[in-house]
Parts: C-alpha cells; structure tokens; sequence
C-alpha cells in the first residue's frame, strides 16, 4: 500500500533572494526526502510557498518607494526560478497572497473565533512619534528580561533564544531611529493558546519519533507556560481580519503562514481539478512533515497543532526534522553584512548537484555545520569527480569503445560480483532506513561507499587487462559494474537528481527514471550507449575560492 506522504516546507519570506544557509536548513531535506518517497512508489504532496505578508516586506517597499507587492511577487519569482534551477521539486510552491490563502485563513479565523479559541483583548502598542508609524514587534528593540542582552527585538531575543511580546522587552527603543516610542492601547485577538497546554504536552510527549532538539525544545517551551498569542497587528499590508471594526489591522503574518500548508494543499487540488484530494494528505492515514529552520520550532511543534487541534479534523504533524544552522566560513549568514552565498548567483556559475552534494554529506541536521569554498571544490574534485564521475565515465568510456556501444552479456556470477551486487542491494536498503527517518547525511554516505566499493572491484578485475586474454571475462566485469552504477543512479537520485538523470541517459535506459522505482536494473545487457561525457566537472580551487571569497563581507 503506498504511503500518503505531505511535506510540508517552511514559508520563506519574500523579501531578498535565498542563500545556501536556507538551503540546507529546510529545501534540500525536504525535496531529497520527496523524491526518495515518490520513487519508492508512495503518494507525496510537497508544498511551501513565499511569506509574502509581514514588515520587512513593507519596510524594503518604502525603501525603494514601491508597492509591498512588488517587492513581495518579484522575490517570489525569483525563488520560483531557484527551485526550478536547483531542482527543489514541490508540486506546488504558491505565496500567502492568494484570494485561497486569505479564504482558507479566514476559515481558521472565523472556527477558532466560533469554539471560543480567540478573544479581544488590549495591547500595548509601540507607535514611534519621530517616524511616525506603529512600530511592528520586529522593529522594537531593548533589553531582553531574560538573558539582559541589550539587542533582544520584540518578537524574540536572538541571544537566549526566548520568543518574546514587545511589553516584555525592557528599555524600548524604535529600531529605525533609536527613539523610545510611546505606547497606545489596541484592541487585538488572542488566539488561547493555553487552553491547549495540556493536550499538547500529552500529544509531545508521544513523539518519540522527533529529533532529541525538536523534542526538549518543545518540552521546555511547555515547562514554562504556554502564553496566549496576539494574532493581529496594527498594520497595512497583510491578511484582513474578518471581522468587523478591525479594517485598520491585519492577521500576524505567523498566525497566517502556517495555515499555508493547508491552503496549498487545497490550491494544489483545484488545480488538479478534484478539489477533495487535499483530504488524502490531512485526515486518515498519512503523516505530515514539516521541513524547517530551528528557529521556528514553537510555531511548528506547539503553535500550529493547537490550532489544528482548535479546528479539529486535521492531522497533526508526525515529525518536524528541524535542521541546526550552516555558518559560512566559520561565520553566520548575514544579509546586512553581505555575508552570504546567495542560490541565484551560485547558479549562474556552478551546476546544482555540486551543492546538492556538499550541503547533503554536510548538512546541519544535529548541530551547526560550515560551509567553506575550500570544502566545496575540494569535495566536487575528490569526491563527485574523482570517486563517482570517474568510476562512471571509465566504465562507459571502455564499454563504449570496445563494445560497440553496447552493454556486453555478463556470464556466471562470481562470488566477487554477488558481494559487488549484494553490497548495491543492501545500499538500497540502507539508504532507504535513513531517509525514511530523515537522516540524510547518513543517507549519502552509504551510497557513496557503494561507490567506492565499485571503484575497488574494478581496480581488482582491471577489465582493461583483461580485454587482451579474455574478452569475455571484460565483459563480465563491465557488466557487473555497471550493475553497480545503475544502482547508484538510483539511491544517488533523491540527493544529485540532475547527474542521476544524465547517467539515465548515458546507461542508455529507456523511459523516466523514475520509472525503475527504488530499485536497479540488472544486468543492462543490449542496452544501446550514447556517446559518454563526463558527469561533474572538476573545478579549479584557487581560481573559484578567490573570486567567491572576495564577494564576501
Ligand atoms: N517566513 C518565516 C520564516 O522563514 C516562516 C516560515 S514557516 C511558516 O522563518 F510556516 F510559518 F510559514
Ligand atoms: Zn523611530
């Protein structure tokens, strides 16, 4: 029975371009975790879409004297052409300013209001008398009053890593001009968090399956109280609040976006003309994952499911593979300080699967991890070039030339060729257990140990000897191998999807490759081979570090 599978990928704020450090927090597990399930056969629905509401988005607008939706819709584009280039394959990546998004949010509203979930209430509100605007949490700064580091922001103190409200902050200050702003009473939705406390610690406490971090994260969070949360704003630019006197406030750019899932998946089923097939992937038997940052662990583990909860019907999510953070050259990521390798400019130069691959054996899923371009070439030349590229362009090479550009009949297999075929058997498998549980890193490298295993059989058959005394015993060898190779094209698929392609087509199979399925063929005997070229291309360390190094900062 195949599985019905959503991955769901955490909303990116389109207000600047994408950098590696996204990346690999959230896009690349989550798209090598949809392929690897959609080519095991199982139903995968994949979704994100651009967070296109909330202040930065409004603050860039003034700067460049523009709409927010210029600003919002042109990043949009610009992510589109990133996942196309880069290979991130949702079914549908939409953006939160969609007519569906604001009806299916104010669904959620209007349920939650409806059973008693949301209230009014006043709140203080920051309004700044030198700038002359309300001030939005992200912009008020002061002393966080639980680790005092004098640069916590409204929503959250970067520092103790504590969400935050403005009123909790001590010393406001406006983050534009450093005034101290006065406060103005509002009147705003709470959405009651807190009466779910004690179905949500029962409902973690079950989710042996999260990752330790995910887990006591989450845990702590409920230790200490869960808060009610304010769930509009005093702001222009986002999602109406269906009610009536609140037509000068809009929905938390939050509160909204993690309702994106659900409207996504419910566009993704208009568009596929069965507006019910949504339902396959939120109620009965399927299991939800949410692909995100660390940082937006409560909204995902405690925030999200009470409001699921509060609606009723819908599946919480089974597992929320939260990645650690990727520095770079031993820094963080900074857009303000320029400090960040930005995914359209990568690919302007470089292939995808290069990345792909260095993000995938490093990626940041139990702790930080860095990126260095000194890494990156080091690991496309030694690794992609040297140990896969060339195990595969040496193969087909010599098949090509001295079989008439046909893979040759294998004879009796050898207890050498079962342990080189039963090796790519159990690499199906082993590849198959990590990813299932989101491991990816692990993933990768048992598929690049098959690698080298082929490497090692064909280094002690040595075809090329072989080919003067026993043309048939090359033969042999050259077909076994490519045993191999064909399984590495698969269990390489969900991590290097473009190379895995090519060396489809270079094995001179017919049909998609997904059409294999989480399986390899063998023998390849009579398959007709097109010319072969190399899969990666080796790069040069001193001329790529230099000139991406002195973009930097
Ligand atoms: N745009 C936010 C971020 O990148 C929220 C992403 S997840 C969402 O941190 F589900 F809330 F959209
Ligand atoms: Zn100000």
């Amino acid at each position: 029975m195949p599985e019905n599978i959503l991955v769901a990928v955490a909303w990116p704020y389109a207000n600047g371009p994408l950098h590696l450090g996204h990346l690999a927090g959230a896009y690349l597990p989550a798209d090598i975790f949809a392929r690897y399930h959609r080519m095991k056969g199982n139903q995968v629905l994949m979704v994100s879409g651009s967070d296109m509401h909330g202040t930065p988005i409004t603050i860039s607008a003034e700067k460049e004297q523009i709409s927010p939706e210029e600003v919002a819709s042109r990043n949009h584009r610009g992510f589109l052409e990133s996942w196309q280039k880069m290979g991130i394959s949702f079914d549908l990546f939409t953006s939160t300013h969609t007519e569906n998004h604001t009806q299916v949010v104010h669904d959620m509203f209007l349920t939650l209001m409806n059973k008693g979930y949301l209230y009014k209430d006043t709140m203080p509100s920051a309004y700044c008398p030198n700038c002359t605007r309300s001030l939005p949490d992200r912009y008020i700064e002061g002393e966080c009053p639980y680790c005092h580091s004098t640069n916590a922001r409204g929503d959250q103190c970067d520092e103790c890593g504590k969400t935050l409200n403005p009123n909790d902050l001590i010393n406001l200050r406006c983050s534009i001009c450093g005034t101290s702003p006065e406060i103005r009473e509002s009147e705003h939705f709470y959405f009651k968090l807190s009466a779910f406390s004690d179905r949500l610690e029962a409902w973690a406490k079950e989710q042996s399956q999260w990752k330790p971090n995910v887990y006591s994260f989450t845990m702590r969070y409920i230790k200490e109280g869960l808060r009610d949360r304010a769930i509009t704003r005093d702001l222009e630019w986002g999602i109406p609040v269906p009610v009536d006197g609140f037509e000068n406030k809009r929905i938390y750019v939050w509160f909204e976006a993690v309702i994106g899932y659900l409207s996504a998946s419910k566009e993704w089923a208009q568009q596929n003309n069965d507006s019910e097939a949504w339902k396959q992937f939120w109620q009965g038997d399927s299991r939800s994952y949410y692909f995100i940052g660390k940082d937006n662990i409560p909204f995902h583990t405690l925030i999200w499911p009470g409001m699921l909860m509060g609606y009723e019907g819908l599946n919480l999510p089974y597992r929320v593979p939260a990645n650690e953070y990727l520095t770079l050259e031993g820094k963080q990521f900074s857009t303000s300080r320029n400090w960040a390798v930005w995914l359209p400019d990568y690919l302007e130069r470089y292939d995808p699967d290069p990345l792909r691959y260095i993000l995938s054996v490093n990626m940041p899923e139990t702790g930080d991890t860095d990126f260095s371009w000194r890494e990156f070439v080091r690991r496309n030349n030694s690794e992609l070039v040297a140990t896969y590229g060339n195990l595969v362009n040496r193969v087909l090479t010599f098949t090509y030339r001295n079989f008439d550009g046909h893979v040759p009949a294998i004879g009796e297999l050898a207890p050498i060729d079962n342990a080189l075929l039963n090796t790519a058997n159990e690499t199906l498998n082993n590849v198959s257990e990590s990813l299932s549980n989101c491991r990816f890193k692990e993933g990768i490298k048992s598929a690049f140990a098959l690698a080298q295993e082929a490497n090692k059989y064909l280094d002690e058959k040595a075809p090329w000897k072989a080919i003067k005394e026993n043309r048939d015993d090359a033969a042999h060898t050259l077909g076994v191998v490519l045993g191999a190779i064909s399984c590495l094209r698969t269990v390489l698929y969900p991590f290097l999807p473009f190379s895995s392609e090519k060396l489809h087509s270079l094995l001179g199979s017919k049909g998609a490759i997904t059409d294999i399925g989480w399986d390899f063929e063998f023998p390849l005997t009579d398959h007709a081979l097109p010319k072969p070229e190399p899969l990666f291309t080796k790069l040069d360390d001193e001329e790529v570090i230099s000139r991406e190094t002195a973009k930097l900062g």
